[in-house]
């Protein structure tokens, strides 16, 4: 007997009758750059239809995604200064800390989803102070990232993503936001972060290319699989509430073996380079862009995330059916 597979692939109404997976606009998160200043908008160039904007520009944003179905946004700062240690991470006055109370105020339903690192604050583009070699000192910034969760945190991020890679950082942060009384502030860490190539068009919108050397003294290898899940397992222990991969698409594996063993909301970051691949071949037109668009983040979902951060968040939700 022939398994005739075809019967349910017949129509559109059938495929969508037995579809496995589904997209929904609450599942995308929007990543903004946060610029100095006020009536700034510049497109980053390796990322079409992304760009820098200024606090005011980043409210109106966040406010056409929210009526779009878009439910958070991720929020990356382009200080005004930066310097060895990044102290311009604690400013309370700072870029980012100023774009949470705006939105707070102007888009309060919208989760304010605060990226925590020190690389776009420090002059060498590195994830923390320096050592006399040259090396990120892990528990001096694990320290600091304390005290940038709480600046993050009193001015109203809803949510608090570390994305440094230091080891003990999520202990440090969940204790100085608990002293903070943020005891109800999730924490949601990049636990399995790759030292990616793709990258690379993030570090031109968010200025924070190393200066020296490359991250893979702190970040993952992208070879390695079983470290990832002890990565999840020592975040998790430490009081992370929800864990993320990144990149997504090359590590599709990670988050299926990720949900898998630990059954926690998981998260995967569709990076800069990812989409930027996606972008560059379709104004080509070797790609169609919609298609290819949906196709990933369909996958991403497939391998078991349950939210996708991704420059895609506005293009996806214009497309999907209300
Ligand atoms: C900060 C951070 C990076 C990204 C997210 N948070 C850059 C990096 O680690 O170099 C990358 C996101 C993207 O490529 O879209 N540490």
């Amino acid at each position: 007997m022939i398994r005739r597979f075809r019967r349910l692939r017949a129509s559109p109404e059938m495929r969508s009758l037995v579809r496995e997976t589904r997209l929904a606009r609450e599942q995308l998160t929007l990543p903004l750059f946060v610029a100095p200043g006020s009536g700034y908008r510049t497109e980053v160039a390796s990322m079409p239809g992304v760009f820098r904007e200024s606090v005011d520009r980043i409210v109106e944003h966040a406010k056409r995604a929210f009526d779009q179905g878009i439910v958070s946004v991720i929020l990356f700062g382009l200080p005004e200064s930066k310097d060895a240690e990044g102290r311009s991470a604690l400013d309370p006055s700072g870029v980012v800390p100023r774009a949470l109370e705006a939105l707070a105020k102007a888009v309060p339903g919208l989760l304010r989803i605060a990226d925590l690192c020190f690389c776009e604050y420090t002059n060498h583009g590195h994830c923390g102070p320096l050592d006399a070699r040259g090396v990120v000192q892990n528990d001096v910034t694990t320290n600091l990232l304390g005290a940038q969760a709480r600046v993050l945190a009193d001015a109203g991020a809803s949510v608090i993503a570390p994305s440094g890679m230091m080891d003990g950082m999520v202990s440090a942060i969940r204790s100085a936001l608990d002293q903070g009384r943020h005891h109800d502030i999730p924490i949601l860490s990049y636990a399995a972060k790759m030292a990616s190539g793709f990258y690379g068009p993030f570090r031109d919108a968010a200025d924070s290319t190393p200066s020296f050397g490359d991250r893979r003294g702190y970040q993952m290898d992208p070879a390695n699989g079983d470290e990832a899940i002890r990565e999840v397992e020592a975040d998790l222990a430490e009081g992370a509430d929800c864990v993320m991969v990144k990149p997504a698409l090359p590590c599709l594996d990670l988050i299926r073996r990720i949900k898998d063993q630990f059954q926690v909301p998981t998260a995967a970051y569709q990076v800069s380079g990812e989409y930027a691949m996606i972008k560059a071949a379709a104004a080509r037109g070797w790609l169609d862009h919609d298609r290819v668009m949906e196709e990933s983040l369909i996958s991403i979902r497939r391998a078991g995330a349950d939210f996708i951060l991704t420059y895609f968040a506005e293009a996806m939700a214009a497309k999907l059916p209300h």
